[in-house]
């Protein structure tokens, strides 16, 4: 199902909160191309890390880092279905997931020149519209006019749940306490950067999604997006 007038879809939320879940479908349904910002924040963590410029409970070497953003270049490969996350050409989808990267990532996303590179990246891939693009700021600061704005919410042990099945079947051992932290840790510094902090935009439409399946979440969403395009076809 494709509609003739492309908008753009701006997907906001707290991590782990079925949003990427959501948004990759919907793009898929609808002909869009689907970006998940996060995916490059930790990019630029994994590059940092490699360079022992930040630790999990070390504080990141700023300068050395902002530094070095000329040379770290993210991009997405397309395959099928999936969209697998390059660093400098390599394809690093699943060092990203990492609990490692997830503990050290939400220090390097306060960084303000490390998102003012990743959000003007954003903006070009937004360009011709047709896209869904999940994060944190994506309808605050990246595409402030987008036309279609969801923000996601689930409670925290919900959130982590759902983290610590998807860690385990990756084969990490983790404990749930452990991911619970890393979630409640990663949401309190993502709302109180200064720069691009998570917050609902004004006009967003607010779900949270702790009763839902993934099936009501996915139709929802279609639903907002018809009623958004004008779009009668069945789904
Ligand atoms: O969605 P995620 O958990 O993969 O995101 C990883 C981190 O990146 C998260 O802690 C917050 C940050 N992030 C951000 O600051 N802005 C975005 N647009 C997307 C993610």
């Amino acid at each position: 199902m494709e509609s003739s007038r492309k908008i753009i879809i701006a997907i906001d939320g707290y991590s782990s909160s079925g949003k990427s879940t959501m948004a990759r479908q919907l793009a898929s349904a609808i002909g869009y191309r689907y970006i998940d910002s996060g995916a490059m924040y930790r990019a630029v963590t994994l590059w940092a890390m490699r360079h022992n410029l930040v630790a999990p409970g070390v504080d990141p070497q700023v300068q050395a880092i902002v530094a070095a953003l000329p040379e770290i270049h993210i991009d997405f490969l397309v395959d099928g279905p999936r969209q697998l996350t390059t660093l400098n050409g390599e394809v690093v989808e699943s060092e990203i997931r990492s609990l490692e990267v997830s503990n050290c990532v939400s220090p390097i996303a306060a960084i303000p020149e490390v998102r003012h590179a990743l959000v003007k990246m954003q903006q070009a891939m937004g360009e011709s519209k047709g896209i869904v693009m999940d994060g944190r700021d994506i309808g605050t600061v990246v595409f402030p006019e987008a036309e279609m704005k969801v923000f996601c919410d689930a409670s925290a042990e919900r959130r982590a749940e759902r983290r610590y099945k998807e860690l385990l079947e990756k084969g990490a051992e983790v404990t749930f306490d452990e991911v619970l932290e890393n979630v409640v840790s990663r949401d309190h510094i993502d709302e109180t950067r200064a720069e691009g902090p998570l917050r609902c935009a004004e006009d967003a439409v607010r779900l949270d999604n702790s009763a839902m399946t993934i099936e009501e979440q996915n139709s929802w969403l279609m639903d907002l997006y018809k009623e958004r395009t004008g779009d009668n076809s069945p789904s």
